[in-house]
């Protein structure tokens, strides 16, 4: 048996779906970089049918990364496969993913076509694919709802047609760790080509089980999970890529195959990926979260002191849990800037990205003496930000906050290079500064959510601030940093704003019918 595990990490496709975590071009290629480092096998870029912006994207990180393998996602469509194959087309290492529903309810309801319509449409969509790339990958969605003997057929003829990848998709979350495993064996059992491709599982977590199904499914024969950091994803989410990989890594003794992953780079995935998509991490999640390896009991506590594997299965350190290092100050110079940055993973494309940057990293180390890691992630983020062609910028904001008394704030934005002002009062300095910006946007949103989260320890630290704004059904995050949280919330509310006037038509995979 195959003793390789391969990661196909989506979230910068399936994760993306999640409302409100569209990531620019600039973010995927962070998170891109990331994942390399991480070592994961393929990385699922977007779905290059889906807006121009998402094409750019996959066509970014294909330009990017040059050891995992990029891959992009097309429905059963040629136009989607060739957009895809264009995409891709810089990567080193490249992988295009076909798929189309097997299940009674998708073909009928939403395809709209017969089960021998949709067999066809597999095969000749796969030999389309074929044409681009040998690295093809075929999805039969809905796989947990769809016939077994009709998904035997179908994986047969995908294989026959040339699909080296074929993947169990169960979308909808609905299956259960002993039932997944039992329909994975099955499938390897009866499609008689079985061995001639990588039999794959992707589970969504709407009971909570995604993980655990993705597990079973690996015990069955499974040698490829498709996983997002955080467990990121449409609805409740997929399956954590950190959790797969630390159970097969920690119980050798059951798994019979392992990962290629540097597991020491999880938590920096995990904050880079929360920082840029704004969902936070809950304190008690496996691996990532903040009191994974916290441990509040006395007898805990003695026990881990007198011999850590008393109550540890993993060490912190496995998983990149370090703490905070100073790694720059006030007096650190341009070329320990650079090399910092570059270490992890950030690398300026001109002397001009490079100096603005360093400007903002000396403005922040005369307000806060130790920069660590996270500060530096924060400020590439805010650059990013600002290189967007923001149509609101923040002039000035000043706030009079005073026990007794309303608060009130001033606000001056830069509007296509007009100056224009406006004083609102508040329930608090954030609450009047958003109704100040109002005052001169004039729109009307809804506000989401709004979550402040400290960079680092202390309260000289960062705040990092996420609003998340809706408007006619379009949702958007917004995100700012400062060590004052709210000039922080100022940014973060205006970067949304700026989101929602900009184009935002994009497509989604599994909304569509077939053309
Ligand atoms: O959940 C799903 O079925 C998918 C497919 C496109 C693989 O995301
Ligand atoms: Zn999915």
């Amino acid at each position: 048996m195959n003793d390789q595990l391969i990661i196909f990490d989506t979230t910068l496709r399936d994760g993306e779906q999640s409302p409100g975590a569209s990531m620019t071009r600039e973010e995927k290629v962070r998170i891109a970089k990331q994942l390399e480092r991480m070592r994961v096998d393929i990385i699922e870029a977007g779905f290059p049918a889906a807006s121009k912006g998402d094409f750019d994207a996959v066509k970014a990180v294909a330009e990017a990364v040059t050891e995992s393998t990029v891959c992009g996602l097309a429905r059963a469509i040629e136009k989607d496969i060739d957009r895809v194959a264009e995409a891709i087309r810089p990567a080193k290492r490249r992988r295009i993913h076909t798929f189309i529903a097997t299940s009674p309810i998708h073909m009928q309801h939403k395809l709209r076509m017969t089960s021998e319509q949709v067999l066809e449409r597999a095969v000749e969509m796969v030999k389309h694919a074929r044409q681009y790339t040998d690295d093809v990958e075929f999805s039969a969605e809905d796989a947990v709802r769809s016939d077994i003997d009709f998904l035997c057929r179908v994986f047969e003829a995908a294989i026959k047609a040339g699909a080296r990848t074929v993947n169990v998709p169960d979308t909808v979350g609905y299956s259960i760790p002993h039932a997944w495993g039992e329909r994975i064996k099955t499938l390897i059992e009866r499609v008689p080509n079985a061995s001639k491709a990588v039999w794959s599982t992707h589970c969504h977590n709407d009971l909570g089980l995604a993980v655990a199904n993705s597990l079973s499914a690996v015990l069955n024969g499974a040698r490829q999970v498709e996983c997002t950091i955080n467990g990121l994803g449409e609805r409740a989410g997929n399956a954590s890529l950190e959790e797969v990989v630390m159970a097969v890594r920690t119980r050798r003794d059951i798994f019979s195959c392992d990962t290629r992953i540097d597991t020491t780079q999880i938590v920096p995935a995990s904050r880079l990926v929360a920082g840029i998509t704004g969902f936070p991490v809950q304190p008690n999640k496996a691996i990532v979260g903040a009191n994974a390896f916290a441990h509040e009991s006395g007898i805990h506590q003695d026990g881990v002191i007198k011999m850590r594997e008393t109550y540890e299965i993993m060490r912190a350190e496995d998983v990149g849990w370090t703490a905070n290092r100073i790694v720059l100050g006030k007096h650190s110079g341009r070329s320990a800037f650079r090399q910092r940055l570059s270490e992890l993973g950030i690398d300026f494309k001109t002397e001009q990205e490079l100096n603005s940057a360093f400007e903002r990293f000396k403005d922040l180390a005369d307000k806060k003496h130790e920069i660590f890691d996270e500060d530096l992630q924060a400020l590439v983020t805010e650059a990013d930000l600002e290189q967007e062609n923001e149509h609101f910028q923040l002039v000035s904001l000043k706030v009079c906050s005073q026990t007794g008394e309303i608060p009130l704030a001033q606000v001056t934005l830069a509007i296509n290079g007009l100056e224009q002002h406006a004083t609102a009062p508040g329930s608090g300095p954030v609450d009047a500064s958003f109704k100040a910006i109002d005052g001169i946007i004039g729109e009307a949103t809804q506000l989401l959510l709004y979550s402040v989260n400290n960079i680092t320890s202390g309260t000289d630290s960062q705040g990092e601030v996420t609003v998340r704004l809706e408007k006619g059904g379009r949702i958007v995050n917004g995100h700012g940093a400062d060590t004052d949280i709210v000039i922080a919330s100022a940014k973060a509310y205006l970067n949304a704003l700026n989101k929602l006037v900009a184009p935002g038509e994009r497509t989604h995979p599994q909304a569509a019918t077939m053309i």
